[in-house]
């Protein structure tokens, strides 16, 4: 059996501190707002697998039909001996790729989410024996140190994630993985691109109300952690398309005027009936916008390819 290393790069309070400080600024601003990584505790895991299945949600088949048709021509290009995946949630997607590249050494996925991280493992293993799988569970914004693992790496972030960052997050993101770089290694990169907003709008708000249950499992997570008094049944879930910025907005709407205590951060939080709290942006891209931004943190987009219908990208781009 080859070896599997669970890491935590964080110190064990950490992601306690980290929610804790993130619901005191995103509760007490207006209008409110908290980073969508809260979403990802073993219930919220799950319910993003079930998106990725709603025949709404187009952007992880679209992708994956991408990976199926090029991911031989990925591995020829970067012959990578280590994959670091930075989201890497259930891998699902990923195997493709595994599977086409030959000469990978060792496969590092790299998420907050720990039960992602040991279902992808164990599922990982026992379709690859032999190859290394040194999971770590971290914040990929809060700036990464990685396992020395042999070069040339490949650095892939898949299933549009990067449009969950808001665009000076992106950019600093962005840095931060172009600093994980040298030269041979390169950045693979899923991004979702703009469409008709109907087609948008029915993939985040789908008929059975699987994304509006994952939507609300954040205030489960606040209820767990914080000991808050979140009623899940008083907050109706919203998915609105912004032209302005390109983006869906996911937001909670408070259906009542009411008062939530949140006794571990000492605080109560008024909401108006009605008001809303956003939850999550999720931006889609055209490629232009995708060059430009990586190439303002020193990444020259190399490669291009989109699924048959144009609904999502995958580039490959290298440190210049
Ligand atoms: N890449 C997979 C999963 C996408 S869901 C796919 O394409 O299907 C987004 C994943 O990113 C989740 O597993 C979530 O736990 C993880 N994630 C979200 N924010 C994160 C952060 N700041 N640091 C590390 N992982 C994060
Ligand atoms: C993980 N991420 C790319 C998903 C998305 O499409 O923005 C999260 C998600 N939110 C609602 N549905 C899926």
């Amino acid at each position: 059996m080859s070896p599997f290393l669970l890491t935590r790069t964080l110190p064990e309070d950490a992601t306690g501190a980290a929610l804790r400080a993130d619901v005191l600024h995103g509760l007490t601003r207006a209008p409110k707002a908290l980073p969508p990584k809260w979403f990802y505790d073993a219930r919220g895991s799950a319910l993003f697998e079930e998106i990725t299945t709603l025949p709404e949600y187009y952007p992880t088949r679209a992708e994956r039909e991408i990976l199926v048709a090029r991911a031989a021509e990925i591995a020829g290009i970067t012959g990578a001996h280590t994959l670091i995946e930075l989201g890497s949630g259930s891998s699902e997607k990923t195997r493709h790729l595994i599977d086409a590249m030959a000469s990978l050494h060792t496969y590092v996925p790299v998420d907050v989410s720990e039960s992602a991280l040991t279902g992808a493992a164990n599922t990982l293993l026992a379709h690859r024996p032999g190859l290394d799988v040194h999971a770590l569970i971290a914040d990929f914004t809060r700036g990464l140190a990685l396992p020395g693992t042999p070069g040339p790496r490949l650095v892939a972030f898949l299933g549009g994630t990067l449009g969950n960052l808001l665009p000076a997050e992106r950019a600093a993101f962005l840095s931060s993985v172009r600093g994980l770089l040298s030269p041979g290694d390169a950045l693979l990169l899923g991004t979702d691109l703009v469409k008709d907003e109907s087609v948008l709008v029915s993939a985040y708000d789908d008929a059975t109300g699987v994304t509006a249950s994952f939507n609300k499992n954040v205030l489960s997570v606040m209820n767990r952690e914080l000991e808050a008094d979140f009623d899940p049944d008083t907050f109706d879930h919203v998915a609105v398309w912004d032209r302005d910025h390109e983006w869906i907005e996911m937001r909670l709407r408070s259906t009542a005027a009411q008062t939530v205590k949140i006794p571990a951060l000492g605080l109560a939080v008024d909401f108006a009936a009605g008001e809303e709290m956003r939850t999550e942006v999720s931006a889609k891209f055209r490629k232009e916008g995708v060059k430009a931004e990586l190439a303002a943190q020193g990444l020259d987009l190399t490669h291009w390819w989109t699924d048959e219908r144009g609904r999502f990208a995958l580039s490959l781009s290298t440190p210049v």
